[in-house]
């Protein structure tokens, strides 16, 4: 995770800072190619997040800023964004890790929409195409309980955390150059049903995620790992699903 850590907290809450943010900002209906916006944001304290620097920027400055946000507290997973480059929500990055001096760029990989706002219908194609949800099987109890023990349940707790930010697959090379890989996000979500003792679908996800624009593509950079804002420990998620196809059984 990024932080350069140049403004530590203090206790003094008279002590603010000037933040020098820039943004690079396009609108595709009206811009021939992207461009650099600066803006000076005095008043700010340390515990404030980046989030707060744009709020700033746009309520006070500049109304035309784009950018999502939904819950600021890092749930629901709409602002992730490159801040100080790196893939980053900004309701989560402190001011004391960022910085006084601030770049904020859109991720990396998927349209344009205005600023800030990409298109996630790609991101949202190929987690759909992962069968994402409960598939039952021959042994169904219908309405009756699909009882798990605690370690069935641990086998998949870490991927139960994401939040379909795209920090991940944004950070990703191998997405970068090639839109049809599935990305690492698409693979969490799957994992997290794969290795779910009560699913019944594994094979035929690892059917899509074993084809070429499966989990082969993936080259262990481990850049998806660093971004995720969940802790989520995407590449051996990744691994574990490989390992699965390659010994054919969960
Ligand atoms: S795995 Fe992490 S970075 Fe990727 S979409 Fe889920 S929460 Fe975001
Ligand atoms: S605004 Fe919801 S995760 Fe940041």
């Amino acid at each position: 995770m990024l932080h350069t850590g140049r403004v530590p907290l203090t206790d003094d809450p008279t002590d603010t800072l000037t933040v020098r943010l820039r943004v690079k900002r396009y609108n595709p209906e009206v811009d021939r190619k992207p461009h650099w916006q600066h803006f000076t944001v005095e008043g700010m304290g340390r515990s404030d997040r980046v989030l707060d620097v744009l709020h700033q920027a746009k309520w006070f400055q500049d109304g035309s800023l784009s950018f999502r946000r939904s819950c600021a507290h890092g749930v629901c997973g709409s602002d992730a964004m490159v801040v100080n480059g790196e893939n980053a929500l900004a309701c989560q990055v402190l001011l004391a890790d960022a910085g006084d001096d601030i770049t904020v760029e859109a991720i990396r990989g998927l349209p344009v929409v205005k600023d800030l706002v990409v298109d996630m219908a790609p991101f949202f194609a190929q987690y759909r195409s992962v069968l994402p949800w409960l598939i039952t099987g021959a042994e169904d109890p219908g309405y009756g309980e699909r009882r798990q023990s605690s370690a069935e349940r641990q086998r998949f707790d870490d991927t139960t955390k994401c939040i379909l930010c795209a920090a991940c697959t944004t950070s990703c090379p191998v997405f970068w150059t090639n839109g049809s890989y599935v990305g690492p996000a698409a693979i969490v979500q799957a994992h997290r049903f794969i290795f779910d003792s009560r699913d019944a679908g594994a094979a035929e996800r690892l059917d899509i995620l074993g084809d070429r624009s499966g989990v082969w593509r993936c080259r262990t950079a481990f850049n998806c790992t660093n971004a995720c804002p969940r802790g989520i420990s995407v590449t051996e998620a990744i691994q574990e699903v490989k390992r699965v196809i390659l010994a054919d059984r969960v």
